[in-house]
């Protein structure tokens, strides 16, 4: 295997457990214990993090919330602006080396495209949001009451912010987050997933790097159980920002009912890909075919449900099983792999009990439908690309999201059941549709019953143009204009001037 890029992640990776980042210090958990991290890609242990529990979670709170009555809150707008754009920098300086840490702890393939068509994707959003520090404002607002009376609103930071991430993109799972906290003026306690916390753990240090105040940004790594259930309960907590399954979204919308949080939720997805008979098939079937197979399938937006119209149904098969075939599973250091690993055993588990289920229910499995259990890739957690066909609407595997390198196609007559079967589903996370048609295209955006939708492209993604979900896929939009607000309270002001 050729050497993987030179990075200096060697620090991180000394042995010696990572701690817990409360106030600007870095504090061992107050039980002293630790857990794992592993490399996907070999079962090996790379690290140990501390293990946060309810008292480590109230001590972040506390020194968020004593960050956000101190200095922080009198913050020109401009100084917030300086401060992302400076952890733009940082980011960009050090980004082969997050990358670096994605890849070895999560598995993301080490030669993977940038992503957004940009060159340091993460370091761009916080700069898109560094533009909005300036721009944040309310409105003066003319009233009917009588008198002299002046009305106006103000727009002002939320609180103390939970931000509660999942594993598939480490980097940008924080600074989807990080980047409206600083530019509102809230401030946070991010915790990252226990499947993947050392880019988490790295952004840390990054922060005190680019002159990030104490206790504005705490890093908390830890279980969902504990750390997690104990951010969402705690009354000094304002609003959770979660990312993550729709089954722990709704646990939160229960457990943080105690001070009625304010709640933004980005959940999961089972979303349709539309491939139109007048589709040019030589850009669908690849685009479908990574519209899945990306991450291996470890995506919330991944367009699994594949609906192809009958005419061209048989060779979308072939052409996207041929695809999948080529494609390299391997080490996520490996510059030739495009695809790794799934992040742990428990998601390997899961995967591969719906690759079990398929035939089950009746599909027909064109490529792949196996986990690889022999050979140097044995220890790791790693399937095929697979590709079931002739899959029917009402199957687990067409309705439940696997979050696994596997597609489902399924054939279709016209245009218009294609939108029922489409919209059939309690998620509306994302869609795709492939056609030459302008008409139909608009057509199927505005039928399409979910937060994005892409035409002859799949996973397309700016800062500026937001995202978020449709039904069970969530609460509030990220990116763009929209993810202010939901680090924003507005206040109205009246003043009678008579
Ligand atoms: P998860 O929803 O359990 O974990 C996401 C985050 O929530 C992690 O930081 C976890 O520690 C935390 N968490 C878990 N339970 C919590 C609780 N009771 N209170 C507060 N925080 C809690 O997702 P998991 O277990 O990693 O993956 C399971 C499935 O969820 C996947 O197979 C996939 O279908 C879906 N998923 C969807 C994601 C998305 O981007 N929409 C991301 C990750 C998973
Ligand atoms: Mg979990």
């Amino acid at each position: 295997m050729p050497a993987p890029p030179r990075t200096d992640t060697s620090a991180l990776l000394d042995g010696r457990p990572r701690r817990l980042l409360i106030g600007g210090r870095w504090v061992d958990a107050a039980s002293g214990r630790t857990f794992p991290s592993v490399n996907p890609s070999n079962g090996e242990v790379i690290a140990e993090l501390a293990r946060a529990d309810a008292r480590d979670a109230g001590r972040a709170v506390a020194a968020a919330r004593e960050a956000f009555e101190g200095p922080w809150s009198r913050a020109k707008p401009r100084e917030r602006q300086a401060l992302l754009l400076a952890l733009a920098d940082v980011v960009d300086e050090h980004y082969d080396e997050l990358r670096h840490l994605e890849s070895l702890d999560m598995g993301l393939p080490i030669g993977r495209p940038r992503s957004g068509r940009t060159p340091a994707w993460e370091a761009e959003i916080l700069r898109y949001f560094a533009g909005w520090a300036t721009k944040i404002h309310g409105e003066t607002i003319p009233n009917s009451v009588p008198g002299s009376v002046f009305s106006y609103t103000l727009k002002e930071p939320m609180g103390v912010v939970a931000a509660i991430v999942p594993w598939n993109r480490p980097v940008s799972n924080a600074v989807w987050k990080i980047a409206p906290v600083l530019a509102t003026g809230c401030t946070m306690v991010l915790k990252p997933a226990e499947e993947a916390g050392l880019v988490a753990v790295r952004l840390g240090e990054l922060l005190a790097e680019a002159g990030v105040p104490d206790g504005v940004v705490n890093v908390l790594t830890g279980f969902g159980e504990e750390a997690g259930a104990a951010l969402v309960a705690h009354p000094g907590v304002d609003k959770v920002a979660f990312t993550g399954s729709t089954a722990v979204g709704q646990e939160i919308v229960r457990a943080s009912a105690g001070n009625l949080k304010r709640l933004s939720l980005e959940l999961g997805g089972k979303s349709p890909d539309i491939v139109f008979a007048d589709a040019d098939l030589s850009r669908a079937v690849p685009g479908a075919a990574m519209g899945v197979f990306y991450n291996s399938g470890q995506v919330c937006c991944a367009g699994t449900r594949i609906y192809v119209e009958r005419p061209v149904y048989d060779e979308f098969v072939e052409g996207v099983s041929r695809f999948a075939e080529k494609l390299k599973v391997g080490d996520s250091m490996d510059p030739q792999t495009k695809i790794g690993p799934l992040v742990s055993a428990e998601q390997l588990d899961r995967v591969a009990g719906y690759l079990d289920l398929g035939p089950k229910e009746g599909v027909r499995t064109a490529f792949g439908g196996r986990r690889i259990e022999t050979g140097e890739l044995a220890n790791g957690y790693f399937v095929q690309p697979t590709v079931f066909a002739d899959v029917q609407d009402t199957m687990r595997i067409a309705r439940e999201e696997i979050f696994g390198p596997v597609a489902c196609v399924l054939p279709f007559d016209t245009p218009e059941e294609a939108v029922t079967r489409a919209n059939d589903t309690s998620y509306g996370l994302a869609g795709g549709v492939w056609t030459r048609d302008v008409g139909k295209a608009h057509r199927m955006a505005r039928e399409l019953r979910a937060g994005t939708v892409w035409v002859n492209s799949m996973l397309l993604m700016d800062p500026a143009v937001p995202f978020g979900g449709y039904k069970m896929s969530g609460w509030g939009r990220e990116m763009g204009q929209h993810a202010l607000d939901e680090y924003l309270d507005v206040k109205s002001v009246w003043i009678d001037t008579d």
